[in-house]
């Protein structure tokens, strides 16, 4: 299903999709359109093919889990763009633990592997992967695509982009054959968003993941806690289970030190399967699912 709503520029539509396997990366600089072509090339890819999965890796502007995590899913067809897939599909996450990359590299590199190799134990063939938008040398962007790119070993990268603003990336992959690189302008359509709607946005994803959720307990003292047990009233936390999938969310909302419990507020119905609790580095405000970076 290829959104109603969206604009399908010339050199998108006359794409050909019949040589594409593997691995295909989308970049761009933020607010670019990545997520919308990785949603127009997953529907015209599982239009035709059966195993074909797409992977949100922004951790910021997340299009198939909340905020903080990156989602693997296959079978979009039922699922509204915009709108998070529930678990009855084949949903694997990764927490990042912030909403943006920055500091939080080695998750979203881990995460990435992570995901990738669940597609390919579910027999995906082809995925397509939608990338945060830090691309820039300064901010660590440009090191963690060339990263992500030699550890994944896409056969297709898809840039799009205005002007030059890529070529610190693209100039070297324009001479390699490690990966085929195919350059598109972003629609016309594509806007840019402030800081006041992505914030809108995130509180908005919080408030549906977490709506119906209730409270769960956790005894600290019998699970894994990574980096260690730093909780404090609003921090955002993930419930893994033994490979390390986020199984859910969680925001603390009581801590009691000498008995070592903490009370989190969670969609997951059983702490059942529950081998670790990651600690993110987001405060939420429960209240109006604003969230704040603390580290
Ligand atoms: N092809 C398109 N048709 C309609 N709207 C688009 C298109 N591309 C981008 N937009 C709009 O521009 C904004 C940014 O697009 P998005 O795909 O989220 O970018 P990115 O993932 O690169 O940050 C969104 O509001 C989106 O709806
Ligand atoms: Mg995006």
């Amino acid at each position: 299903m290829i959104p109603a709503e969206l604009d399908i520029p010339p050199d998108w539509e006359e794409l050909d999709l019949s040589e594409l396997h593997g691995t295909l990366l989308v970049v761009g600089e933020p607010n670019a359109g990545k997520s919308s072509f990785s949603r127009y090339l997953y529907g015209r890819m599982n239009a035709s093919r059966t195993r074909v999965a797409l992977i949100d890796g922004d951790p910021g502007q997340a299009t198939l889990g909340p905020p903080t995590t990156i989602t693997l899913a296959l079978k979009l067809d039922g699922v509204p763009p915009g709108e998070m897939p529930d678990s009855s599909e084949f949903v694997r996450r990764s927490f990042i633990g912030s909403t943006t990359p920055y500091r939080h590299m080695l998750p979203m590199l881990v995460g990435a592997a992570r995901l990738v190799s669940a597609a390919n134990q579910a027999g995906v063939e082809t995925i397509v992967y939608d990338t945060c938008g830090l691309v820039q040398p300064d901010s660590g962007g440009l090191s963690l695509k060339q990263a992500k790119i030699d550890l994944l070993r896409p056969e297709t990268v898809f840039a799009i982009r205005n002007g030059h603003e890529l070529d610190a990336l693209l100039r070297p992959l324009r001479r390699s054959r490690r990966t085929r690189l195919v350059e598109l302008a972003p629609s016309e359509y594509a806007r840019v968003r402030s800081m006041a709607t992505r914030q809108a946005h995130r509180a908005s994803q919080y408030r549906r993941y977490f709506s119906g959720s209730g409270v769960q307990r956790f005894n600290w003292s019998k699970l894994a806690v990574f980096p260690k047990p730093g909780f404090s009233p609003g921090r955002l936390v993930a419930l893994e289970d033994r490979l390390g999938f986020t199984l859910a969310l969680g925001v603390v909302v009581e801590v009691e030190r000498t008995a070592r419990q903490v009370s989190l507020l969670t969609p997951l119905p059983s702490p059942d399967g529950v081998d670790a609790i990651q600690i993110g580095d987001i405060i939420i405000d429960t209240g109006t699912f604003h969230d704040r970076i603390i580290s």
